[in-house]
């Protein structure tokens, strides 16, 4: 199986990258990566001929616009990354007869849970009412995949952490030896998803030519303020150095859900492995971290 792989020097792509080296199921699998030095996504030309190029017989769409608080500012930009770079890239897809996996995001909700209620979290056919500009530009991608003619799947996930050059457990840990004591919100609530775990799970779905739209992240849910006493003791510092606060405490300048809760029922269908709780998956990344053996110390 051929494989290409958008956004690989990414946190999520060089994970994937580093999991198809080892094969998907039993399948011969050939990986190959591109990101932005090898061409910008929202070029429709480029998009076509990387994908003429590499005629892959499955693409894994990991390259996005991240910077959630950035897309406020510059929603066009954004909205090019992440919504015509899509377009572009499932027409090529489409005129390749090729598979394609979108990533995508817990932000396409609103965050008040299904029905208002926050514990119910979300599942996959819930509608899509985005909070902030990056969620616009994530569902903008998701619309253009989801009218694909060749099979698609979307995978949502939420609170990516694995080898990426920022990530809240890598800021947990910088700014527990700059302070003695962290104010974290507590008031927000979704599933931490450790990037190779994800990987895992894409191989999965991919392997098995699995359609429509999946949430994979870590088993279980927590506040922010709970994952970062975990990556506190983690890193073995005293959790009780991290305090509880509200997000009104920290305005940002987008929004962010307080419920982000994303219900994997469509992926335990598919018959995925039981993904790791995400509190394992933190100390398996913390130990990782601590033994300087991430890409970005
Ligand atoms: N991070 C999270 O917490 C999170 C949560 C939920 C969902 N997701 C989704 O998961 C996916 C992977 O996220 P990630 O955190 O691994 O992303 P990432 O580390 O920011 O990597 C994305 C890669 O895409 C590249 N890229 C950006 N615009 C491009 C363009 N126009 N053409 C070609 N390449 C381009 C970036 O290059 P530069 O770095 O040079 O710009 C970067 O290498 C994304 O779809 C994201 O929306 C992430």
């Amino acid at each position: 199986m051929k494989i290409l792989v958008t956004g690989c020097d990414g946190m999520l792509g060089s994970a994937l990258m580093r999991r198809l080296a080892d094969g998907v199921a039993s399948l011969p699998t050939a990986a190959v990566g591109v990101d932005l030095p090898d061409g910008d996504l929202t070029d429709a030309a480029v998009a076509a001929g990387l994908v003429a190029r590499y005629a892959p017989d499955w693409i894994i769409h990991c390259a996005a616009w991240t910077d959630v608080d950035g897309a406020e500012a510059h929603f066009d930009d954004a909205m090019a990354a992440n919504g015509q770079a899509t377009a572009n890239l499932a027409t090529a897809a489409s005129a390749a007869g090729s598979g394609f996996t979108y990533i995508s995001t817990d932000y396409v909700f609103d965050g008040r849970g299904r029905g208002g209620d926050p514990a119910a979290g979300y599942d996959e056919d819930d509608p899509l009412a985005p909070l902030n500009r990056y969620g616009l530009t994530k569902a903008a991608g998701e619309a253009h995949v989801g009218a694909l003619d060749t099979p698609w799947q979307i995978v949502r996930t939420s609170w990516l952490f694995g080898d990426g050059r920022v990530n809240f457990p890598k800021t947990i840990r910088r700014l527990l030896s700059e302070r003695e004591i962290l104010q974290v919100v507590d008031d927000q609530r979704g599933c931490p998803t450790y990037a190779d775990d994800l990987a895992d799970v894409l191989a999965h779905l991919v392997s098995g030519r699995h359609r429509g739209i999946f949430h994979a992240t870590n088993r279980g849910d927590c506040t922010w303020y709970e994952l970062a006493r975990e990556v506190a003791s983690a890193c073995g510092a005293d959790p009780d150095r991290i305090r509880p606060c509200a997000s009104a405490q920290f305005p940002r300048p987008a929004l962010r859900p307080a419920c982000s809760i994303l219900r994997s029922r469509r992926l335990e269908e598919s018959g995925c492995p039981p993904r790791p709780a995400w509190r394992e998956a933190v100390r398996r990344y913390a130990a990782r971290l601590e033994a300087g053996q991430v890409l970005h110390p």
